[in-house]
């Protein structure tokens, strides 16, 4: 994608004054703010509508900065040299005389960090002297924007810019790896948890539930279109959407495909494309084929499952 410079320089011209920007990345588009500024932070929880106790996620632009803020260890530079920049955020330990805003983690000392891939915020990024804290970019338990017009949808005018970085190319989220203390998977995502085990040579527990952290993974609305969600569906009811994974000869106005041949990487870049073209519509319920649970497929159905978890 071509780097419109002054863009940038816009984007820059808003974060130093402490406004809150929608910005690109190959996961899903984020909600950036400057991580240093308390007024920064505070605004992006505000828009959001998101609980003060639920951490924000701090992307750098290299590692010389990062550690400016927070402890590295031998994990780390193991994860970061395979995979970084990449869909992979590292819960790590916060420095005493870091600049971080005690708000983007709730005055905790660990702090989620991620360096994304995207060409255009890592433009962004090299530009800036400081981290930007930046969640999805939708309101708190919504669906996750994957192009600036979802980002529209969300804030409308409450927000000034959104840098435009086309769809993004993963279209879930990252993969949160927490290496405090024993290493531990606290969100499925991006990069499949198998090839983070290689990596470290040893299986990593799946903590996705911790009552604590107040993990996405506690949420019970997160990434919910709104309506009822039928998992494992073999023979939808007449007037739902149905989510398929795989294209088919049928023709049928209601049923929205994942991916042309059951490619789950494209099924990951499309799921949340597809269900808010369906929250857009007039359904009142979805009912979902039952999606391979393996490699990417294993985030797929955990946002599903989560989805699924709406009660209107
Ligand atoms: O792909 C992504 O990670 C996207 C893009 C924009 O980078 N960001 C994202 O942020 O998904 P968010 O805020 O929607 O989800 C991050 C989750 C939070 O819900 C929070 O529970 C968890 O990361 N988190 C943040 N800081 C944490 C910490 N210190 N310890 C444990 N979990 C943390
Ligand atoms: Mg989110």
């Amino acid at each position: 994608m071509k780097i419109n410079q002054s863009n940038i320089k816009k984007s820059k011209k808003f974060l130093d004054k402490n406004d809150c920007i929608g910005i690109p990345t190959e996961t899903v588009y984020g909600l950036a703010g400057n991580a240093y500024s308390n007024k920064a932070v505070s605004k992006i929880f505000k828009l959001k509508k998101r609980p003060k106790n639920n951490p924000l996620i701090v992307h750098y632009a290299n590692l010389k900065m990062l550690k400016r803020d927070c402890e590295i260890n031998r994990n780390f530079i193991k994860l970061f040299k395979k995979f970084c920049p990449g869909p992979i955020t590292f819960v790590l330990k916060l420095k005493k005389n870091s600049k971080i805003s005690k708000y983007v983690s709730n005055n905790k000392d660990t702090l989620a960090v991620r360096f994304p891939k995207h060409v255009i915020v890592r433009k962004l990024l090299n530009f800036l002297d400081y981290p930007l804290a930046a969640p999805s970019a939708n309101i708190s338990n919504n669906i996750s924007p994957v192009t600036k017009k979802d980002v529209e949808d969300e804030f409308g005018k409450k927000i000034k810019f959104i840098l435009d970085g086309g769809r993004s190319s993963i279209g879930l989220e990252s993969t949160i790896v927490s290496l405090v203390n024993k290493p531990k998977i606290l969100r499925l995502g991006g990069i499949e948890v198998k090839k983070i085990n290689n990596v470290l040579k040893k299986s990593l527990k799946l903590n996705l539930k911790n009552k604590k952290l107040n993990s996405p993974g506690q949420n019970k609305l997160h990434y919910s279109p709104g309506i009822p969600i039928k998992l494992n569906v073999k023979k939808p009811n007449q007037h739902d959407a149905y989510i398929l994974i795989k294209k088919r000869g049928i023709s049928n106005n209601s049923y929205y495909y994942l991916s042309k041949n059951k490619n789950l990487k494209e099924a990951a870049k499309n799921l949340y494309k597809v269900l808010r073209m369906i929250k857009n519509k007039n359904y009142t319920s979805i009912s979902v084929e039952k999606i391979p649970n393996k490699g990417i497929g294993e985030a797929i159905n955990d946002r599903l499952l989560k989805a699924s978890k709406f009660k209107s």
